[in-house]
C-alpha cells in the first residue's frame, strides 16, 4: 500500500524525507514507517486544495455523488483487508474492524445520496419586483483533524459530506492509525477523485501542532472539522478564531448509564455490553459512570461481572478476542491509576481491576475488562473519562437524584437509560443534557443519526441530514427591477 502523503494528486514524502514509526499495539512492533510532515507540507496541502476548489464546487452534485458511490463501494470490496489493517494498527478485535469498515462506507453512501439534495430556497419577497433566493454553498477548504479510535470512520464521516458539499480537504489522521485512513485515500483516487480535492498530511504527535497551526491560520482554510480531546478543541477554536473559521468538535465525553428499578434488567447488561466494550472501551460515546437503582443494583452486578468477566482478551488479530489491546503505554497507564484510585478510595472490585500479560495477551498493552461497585464522586473516573474496558458502579435512590448526577458533569456527548416507564422515558430523556441520549438502547451511532454533543462536548452533528450543514454557508440573492 502507499505508504505516503496525498498532496495535489501525487504521492510523495514529507519535504525533509523524516518518518515516524507505527507499531501495532498487540505488542509495540513497528508496521510501517510514514511522512512526518512540517510546515511546509502543510502549506502545500492547502496550496493544492485551495486551487482544487474552484473546479471541485463545479462539478455537478449527481457527478459528485457518483464518485462517492464509487468510493463506497471500493471500500466495502476491500472490507476484509481495511478490516484487517485496522485491527493491526489500532488493535480492536478484527469483527469490529470489519464492523468499522461498513460503518465508514455507510456515511460515504450517506453523503453521496444527500449530495444530490442540496437544495436552496425561493424566499417571497415582501415587495413587489424582487426575488429572493436562499443558496447553499460549500465553504471551501477543510481541515479535517481525525482520532485513532475509528481510524475509518472518522475520517469518512468528516471527508465524505465535505465533499458531497463541494469543498476540498486537507486532513490529517492521528499519529497512532495514519495507515486506514491512507489506504482510504488511495480508494479515493481509485474512485476517481480529481487531484488537489482530497489532500492527507501525516505526523508525528510532535510535529501535529506545527501542521495544525498552519491550517489554523492560514485565511484560505473555511473549516475546521475535529474529534478529539476538549482542551484540543477549546485550543483549536481559540487559534481559529484569528480567521473565524466554521468549526465542528467532537470533544469528550463522561456518558452516564442509567438503569431504573423498572428496567428489564437483562436488556440492560446487553446494552451496556454493546456500549462500554464496543473497542475496548475506547469510544467517546462510551458509558463512563454506571448508575444502578437501589432495588436491581445487586442482581444488575451480579449478571454484568459474570457477562464482563468471561470477555476474551487478546491481539486484535486473533479471531476468538473480544478486547484488544489499548492503543498504547498512557492509555493502560491512565485506566490503571483511574482502577488503583477507586479502590484506594473504598471501590470494590467485581472483575477484572488489573493489567493483564500472559500467553495470549503477551504484549503490554492490555487490561482486564473490569466491574467496579461502590464507586463514589470522590473518584477520578467520576470526572476523568476512563477511555478504557472498566464499569465503575454508583448506586442510586431516587430519579431525580440520579438525573442530577448525571448532569454533574461539564460534557453532554451521551447518556444512556433503561427503564420500562413510559412517563419516565420522556421526563428523562428531557431533563439529561446530553447530544445523544440511548433510551432501552446501546447501540446508538448510525449514518442517519446527528451525532454530536452539547456543553464541553462540543458543537456540530456529523451523519443524518445535519451533518453536511457544517459544510455549507448561505448565499442570499436579491434580484430586483423584475416589475
Ligand atoms: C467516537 O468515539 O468519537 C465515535 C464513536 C461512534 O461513531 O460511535
Amino acid at each position: 500500500m502507499k505508504i505516503q502523503n496525498h498532496i495535489a494528486g501525487r504521492w510523495c514524502d514529507a519535504a525533509t524525507g523524516d518518518r515516524f514509526p507505527v507499531v501495532d499495539p498487540a505488542d509495540d512492533s513497528r508496521i510501517a514507517e510514514v511522512p512526518d510532515s512540517r510546515a511546509d507540507d502543510a502549506r502545500a496541502a492547502v496550496d493544492a486544495a485551495h486551487a482544487a476548489f474552484p473546479g471541485w464546487r463545479a462539478v455537478p452534485a449527481k457527478q459528485r455523488a457518483a464518485m462517492l458511490k464509487r468510493w463506497n463501494d471500493l471500500i466495502l470490496r476491500d472490507q476484509d483487508r481495511l478490516g484487517a489493517l485496522i485491527s493491526q494498527e489500532q488493535g480492536k478485535p478484527l469483527a469490529e474492524g470489519r464492523a468499522e469498515v461498513a460503518y465508514a462506507a455507510s456515511y460515504v453512501e450517506w453523503f453521496a445520496e444527500e449530495a444530490t439534495r442540496i437544495n436552496g430556497e425561493v424566499i417571497p419577497a415582501p415587495v413587489q419586483g424582487r426575488r429572493m433566493l436562499a443558496l447553499r454553498e460549500p465553504v471551501g477548504v477543510v481541515a479535517a483533524i481525525t482520532p485513532w479510535n475509528f481510524p475509518a470512520a472518522m475520517i469518512a464521516r468528516k471527508i465524505a459530506p465535505a465533499l458531497a458539499a463541494g469543498c476540498t480537504v486537507v486532513a490529517k489522521p492521528a499519529e497512532d492509525t495514519p495507515l486506514t485512513s491512507l489506504a482510504l485515500v488511495d480508494l479515493a483516487v481509485e474512485a476517481g477523485l480529481p487531484p488537489g480535492v482530497l489532500n492527507i498530511v501525516c505526523a508525528s504527535r510532535e510535529r501535529t501542532p506545527e501542521v495544525v497551526d498552519v491550517w489554523l491560520a492560514d485565511d484560505r482554510v473555511r473549516k475546521i472539522t475535529f474529534t478529539g480531546s476538549t482542551p484540543v478543541g477549546k485550543h483549536l477554536a481559540r487559534e481559529s478564531a484569528s480567521t473565524l473559521k466554521k468549526l465542528s468538535l467532537e470533544l469528550g465525553g463522561n456518558a452516564p448509564f442509567i438503569v431504573f428499578d423498572d428496567a428489564d434488567v437483562d436488556a440492560a447488561v446487553e446494552g451496556l455490553m454493546a456500549a462500554k466494550f464496543r473497542n475496548g472501551g475506547q469510544t467517546c460515546v462510551c458509558p463512563n459512570r454506571v448508575f444502578a437503582q437501589h432495588g436491581i443494583h445487586d442482581r444488575f452486578v451480579e449478571k454484568l461481572a459474570a457477562r464482563v468477566a468471561a470477555l476474551k482478551v487478546g491481539p486484535a488479530t486473533r479471531a476468538d478476542s473480544q478486547i484488544g489491546p489499548m492503543i498504547n503505554a498512557r492509555a493502560v497507564d491512565k485506566i490503571e491509576r483511574h482502577v488503583m484510585d477507586a479502590v484506594e478510595r473504598g471501590a470494590l472490585i467485581a472483575a477484572g481491576g488489573r493489567r493483564i500479560r500472559d500467553d495470549v495477551a503477551a504484549g503490554p498493552n492490555y487490561f482486564a475488562p473490569t466491574v467496579l461497585t461502590n464507586a463514589t464522586t470522590a473518584m477520578l473516573l467520576w470526572h476523568e473519562e476512563t477511555f478504557g474496558p472498566v464499569v465503575p458502579i454508583f448506586r442510586f435512590k431516587t430519579e431525580d437524584e440520579v438525573v442530577a448526577a448525571a448532569n454533574d458533569t461539564p460534557f453532554g456527548l451521551a447518556a444512556y437509560f433503561y427503564t420500562r416507564d413510559f412517563a419516565r422515558a420522556w421526563r428523562v430523556a428531557d431533563a439529561l443534557e446530553s447530544g445523544i441520549v440511548g433510551l432501552n438502547e446501546g447501540a446508538i451511532a448510525a449514518e442517519a443519526a446527528p451525532f454530536g454533543g452539547v456543553k464541553e462536548s462540543g458543537y456540530g452533528r456529523e451523519g443524518s441530514t445535519h451533518g453536511l450543514e457544517d459544510y455549507l454557508h448561505i448565499k442570499y440573492v436579491c434580484q430586483g427591477g423584475l416589475s
